[in-house]
């Protein structure tokens, strides 16, 4: 393999660009000529590669985004397009390439090395929905945003004596809306795969804590089952208590990455490299039980992952108040 090209993929995740910057360093350490394709298979498509050199992934570890730009690619989706992507690879001498992204951009790389171009996948998605690996890169900040930001949510919540849902995202995946429900001591957490939503028992369950002398009432409601707003005005007329909705949105995909998001995403994005160089393709790199590996990509894609269940009930658990004296 003499040049490898880096591409982001999808919705961006802080500690993209750590990858990126580890992708570059040691591609060129090992000898490589490294290319950056801008904009994802989007920008593949049109071309728009650059060479990558040391210096111009400096200054990068601290940034959130991703200095390539990143898009989904609906004509990648397609043969037509696919074949075209790994010509434009070829005419690029672009040998192998190391797609930062998620499920839908390891697809892509699938079809790409199918099609005679060395792919490894690298898991970066604040969704943590990838189901080969126990960390990508992102969920860390984007979990550390939002529970700071539900936190300052709190605070006005309980001063007006309210009742507040607060959505976060994680598209059809519950995890952001796990851990922040646990680590912002929420009331109610509410995930799409535990799909028990009885908005009957959340009714109940308010008018019992506010019995007991509760201020607030914070349901996390993940992206996944959402309606926030019309859950807030079927919540407020059954309880009298007055409810407001806060989407996070946007701004939990964004800011400086936590410094295990840098650590893991450097690490990853060197792995990816290395097992370019090992002579492997078709793979994705995953954190499994406390070491880096690599997974081939057919076999990762087919994967399944699920909540886990003691997470989960202990999550559940402690969100409500089963003892009557206590507050
Ligand atoms: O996959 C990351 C993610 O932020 C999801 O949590 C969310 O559902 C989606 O992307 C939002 O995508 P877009 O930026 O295209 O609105």
């Amino acid at each position: 393999i003499k040049t490898i090209g880096v591409l982001t993929s999808g919705g961006d995740a802080p500690g993209m660009n750590a990858a990126i910057r580890a992708v570059v360093r040691r591609g060129l350490s090992r000898g490589c000529k490294m290319k950056g394709i801008l904009k994802g298979y989007n920008g593949l498509l049109n071309e728009e590669i650059i060479d990558m050199t040391a210096v111009d992934v400096s200054d990068t570890i601290e940034r959130g985004g991703t200095i390539l730009y990143t898009a989904r690619c609906a004509e990648f989706r397609t043969e037509e397009g696919q074949k075209r992507g790994a010509e434009i690879c070829r005419k690029h001498g672009i040998d192998a390439l190391v797609v930062i992204g998620g499920d839908g951009s390891f697809a892509g790389a699938q079809k790409l090395a199918n099609l005679g171009i060395n792919t490894v996948g690298v898991p970066g998605t604040i969704d943590l929905d990838i189901a080969c690996t126990e960390y990508t890169i992102g969920f860390d900040t984007a979990v550390n945003t939002a529970m700071e930001a539900i936190d300052k949510v709190r605070d006005t919540s309980t001063s007006h004596e309210r009742c507040s849902i607060i959505e976060v995202m994680g598209r059809n995946a519950g995890y952001l809306a796990l851990w922040c429900g646990i680590a912002n001591g929420a009331e109610d957490i509410l995930l799409p795969e535990k799909y028990d939503y009885d908005e009957q028992k959340v009714i109940n369950n308010i008018i019992e804590n506010r019995k007991r002398g509760k201020k607030h009432h914070i349901i996390i409601n993940a992206e996944g089952i959402g309606h926030s707003e019309a859950m807030a005005k079927r919540i407020e007329a059954a309880t009298g208590i007055e409810t407001r909705a806060t989407i996070l949105g946007h701004m939990q995909r964004g800011g400086s990455p936590t410094c295990k998001d840098r650590v893991y995403a450097s690490i990853m994005g060197a792995k990816a490299v290395d097992v370019l160089l090992e002579g492997k393709t078709q793979r994705v790199i995953g954190y499994k039980n406390g070491e880096y590996v690599d997974f081939d990509i057919n076999e990762a894609l087919a994967m399944t992952k699920s909540i886990p269940e003691y997470t989960y009930e202990i999550g559940h658990a402690l969100s409500h108040n089963y003892s009557k004296n206590v507050k």
